[in-house]
C-alpha cells in the first residue's frame, strides 16, 4: 500500500491527509493505511468518487489547454497542486507553450517530498514547488514572484482545493487576497465540491472526512460563483467538470456518464 519510505518525521501517517486520499482515488502509490482506509468508505458511497477525482484532474488539463493556447497565458500558479500526478500541469502548459512559467504550491509536506517531477520544465520556461499554506495568501504571492511576473496575466487555479479552507479560516477573504494582486487579463481555474448536489450524501462525506480530522466544505453553486467576483466566467459558466469544453479532450478522457459534483469553472479578470 505505501510505496513512500516509512515515515519521515514531518509525516504524519496515522490520520488522513486530503493530498494523500486524493493520491488513493487517482490510483497512485503515495499514501498510507489512514488515507486508503477514507478512500475506500468515501467511494463506498456510491462508487463514484473515483471517477470524480479523475474528472476534475481532466477539467484540470483541458482549461490549462486552453489558457496555454487560445488565451495566451504564460504564467500558472497552482495552489493546492497535490502529489505529482502524470500529466502535471506544467507539462500541459509547457506542451503548448515552452516558455511557460509554472509555480506550485501545496501545504502537505508529502508534496515536497514527491516535488521531484515538478522541477523539470522546459529550458525555455520554469516550473517550480513551494511549499505553503493557501491561508497565508501574501506568503504565497511572495514566494511566487520570484518566479511570476503579477504585472502581466497569470492562470491562478485553485483546483478541488477551496472545499479544504472553511469560511472561518477566511475562504472568501483568500481569494480576494490572492486575485486582487493578478493583473487584468488573469484567468482564475477553480473547481469546488458541490454543496447541492444529493444533501444526504455530501452529509456523509463531511461526516467521514471529519472522523479523521480534515475539515470539508462543499458549496453551492452561488458561493461558488461569488469567487469569480471582478471575473468574467468563460462559456461554458459553472458546469460539472465534464462539460467543461470536451471538445478540448484528449484520447485517455472517457465520457462515462459519471455525476461529478463538483462546480468547475474558468473566469478572466476584467
Ligand atoms: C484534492 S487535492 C487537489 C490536487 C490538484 N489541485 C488537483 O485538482 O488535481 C487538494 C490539495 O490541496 C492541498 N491543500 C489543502 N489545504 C491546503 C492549504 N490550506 N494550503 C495549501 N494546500 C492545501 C492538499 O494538500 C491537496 O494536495
Amino acid at each position: 500500500m505505501t510505496a513512500v519510505p516509512p515515515a519521515a518525521g514531518d509525516l504524519d501517517t496515522g490520520t488522513p491527509h486530503p493530498a494523500r486520499v486524493y493520491d488513493w482515488f487517482l490510483g497512485g502509490s503515495d499514501h498510507f493505511a489512514a488515507d486508503a482506509e477514507l478512500g475506500r468508505q468515501l467511494d463506498a458511497l456510491d462508487g463514484s468518487t473515483k471517477y470524480c477525482a479523475r474528472h476534475n484532474r481532466w477539467f484540470m488539463r483541458r482549461a490549462t489547454r486552453h489558457l496555454a493556447g487560445a488565451a495566451g497565458i504564460r504564467q500558472f500558479l497552482d495552489l493546492g497542486s497535490g502529489i505529482p500526478t502524470e500529466p502535471n500541469l506544467h507539462r500541459v502548459a509547457q506542451g503548448v507553450a515552452p516558455q511557460a512559467r509554472v509555480v506550485y504550491v501545496d501545504n502537505d509536506p508529502i508534496v515536497l517530498r514527491h516535488a521531484e517531477p515538478l522541477l523539470h520544465g522546459t529550458p525555455a520556461g520554469a516550473s517550480t514547488f513551494v511549499q505553503a499554506d493557501v491561508r497565508e495568501p501574501e506568503l504565497v504571492l511572495e514566494r511566487a514572484a520570484a518566479v511570476l511576473d503579477f504585472d502581466r496575466p497569470v492562470a491562478l487555479s485553485l483546483v478541488a482545493l477551496l472545499h479544504f479552507v472553511s469560511d472561518e479560516d477566511g475562504a472568501r477573504e483568500i481569494v480576494r487576497h490572492l486575485v486582487d494582486a493578478l493583473a487584468p487579463g488573469s484567468h482564475l481555474v477553480l473547481s469546488q465540491m458541490a454543496g447541492d448536489w444529493m444533501p444526504e450524501r455530501t452529509d456523509r462525506a463531511v461526516e467521514m472526512y471529519k472522523a479523521g480530522g480534515v475539515t470539508l466544505v462543499p458549496r453551492s453553486r452561488a458561493q461558488v460563483e461569488a469567487f469569480f467576483e471582478g471575473f468574467d466566467l468563460l462559456a461554458p459558466g459553472l458546469v460539472w467538470p465534464p462539460d467543461w469544453r470536451p471538445e478540448l479532450a484528449t484520447d485517455d478522457e472517457v465520457r462515462d456518464g459519471t455525476e461529478v459534483p463538483l462546480h468547475a469553472g474558468v473566469g478572466r479578470k476584467l
